[in-house]
């Protein structure tokens, strides 16, 4: 019977991003409410403890965190089971590394390994533009923050630079034909590409046509379309594959070149 939220999550329920197995356990960590979705998110457990082995144990995850050893966009982080989500950007100031949390093309979460230059901003699709109280403009990202006195050329779909260690906006790039995107849900989820057009339906779910750089285009609803960069070239590093999906066929000659080099 329902008494409050819940406060668990059995394993076979977790989102595959997460690429966590079956047998592991009966639980998975479940996210903590924060800026991001639960099936939109990757607790900080997982993180640690499933991918990047720096912890054998959740118990061992919350001493690292409890250290305020960890930060997610450059704040401190202390709750084990944060979710972070796409973009954001975690550091690890005692060994110096940093990551940004991207798709791969097969819809995981991937954990890319970047500059610290890098680690000072991420990028932020704009969910909402309105005008607050006392008319002030504000617009809400994809990571539920809320940015007052925006550039009025933002819209609604478009993608924010943000600096968040000087806390604003660094720049901004239109949802248009010709700018690079990349797929952040459905099924091309993590694959990358530029914006051919853009079909409206009404009382239905507008659609963008998106070509890769292998010349393929694929379709998606315009709730999945992260715009990273103007024109083909992406304001962030992508990881190993640049967001190119390849068919299974290709992907095995690949992986048969690679084993003849090594
Ligand atoms: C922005 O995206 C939403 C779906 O996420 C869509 O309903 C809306 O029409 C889009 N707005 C513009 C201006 O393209």
């Amino acid at each position: 019977m329902g008494r409050g939220p819940k406060k668990h999550l059995k394993r076979l329920a977790a989102p595959s991003s997460w690429m966590l197995d079956k047998l592991g356990g009966t639980y998975a960590p479940r996210p903590s409410p924060g800026p991001h979705k639960l099936r939109e998110s990757l607790p900080l457990t997982v993180f640690l403890r499933n991918r990047m082995k720096y912890a054998l144990t959740g118990k061992e995850v919350t001493a690292i965190v409890k250290q305020r050893l960890i930060q997610v966009d450059g704040k401190v982080r202390t709750d084990e089971t944060f979710p972070a989500g796409f973009m954001d950007v975690i550091s690890i100031e005692k060994s110096g590394e940093h990551f940004r949390l991207l798709y791969d093309v097969k819809g995981r979460f991937t954990i890319h390994r970047i500059t610290p230059e890098e680690a000072t901003f991420k990028l932020c699709k704009v969910k909402k533009c309105q005008l607050g109280a006392k008319g002030v403009p504000y617009v809400v990202t994809h990571d539920g923050r809320t940015i007052r006195y925006p550039d009025p050329n933002i819209k609604v779909n478009d993608t924010i630079k943000f600096d968040f260690q000087q806390n604003k906006i660094t720049g901004h790039l239109k949802f248009e034909p010709g700018n690079v995107v990349m797929i952040t849900g459905g099924r091309n989820m993590g694959r990358s590409g530029v914006i051919v057009h853009k079909e409206r339906h009404l009382g239905g779910f507008d659609i963008v046509h998106v070509r890769d750089v292998l010349d393929r285009t694929f379709a998606t609803r315009i709730g999945n379309v992260f715009v990273i960069g103007e024109g083909a070239k992406a304001q962030v590093s992508l990881p190993k594959g640049k967001g190119v999906k390849l068919t299974i066929t290709e992907e095995r000659d690949q992986k048969r070149r690679q084993k003849q080099d090594a």
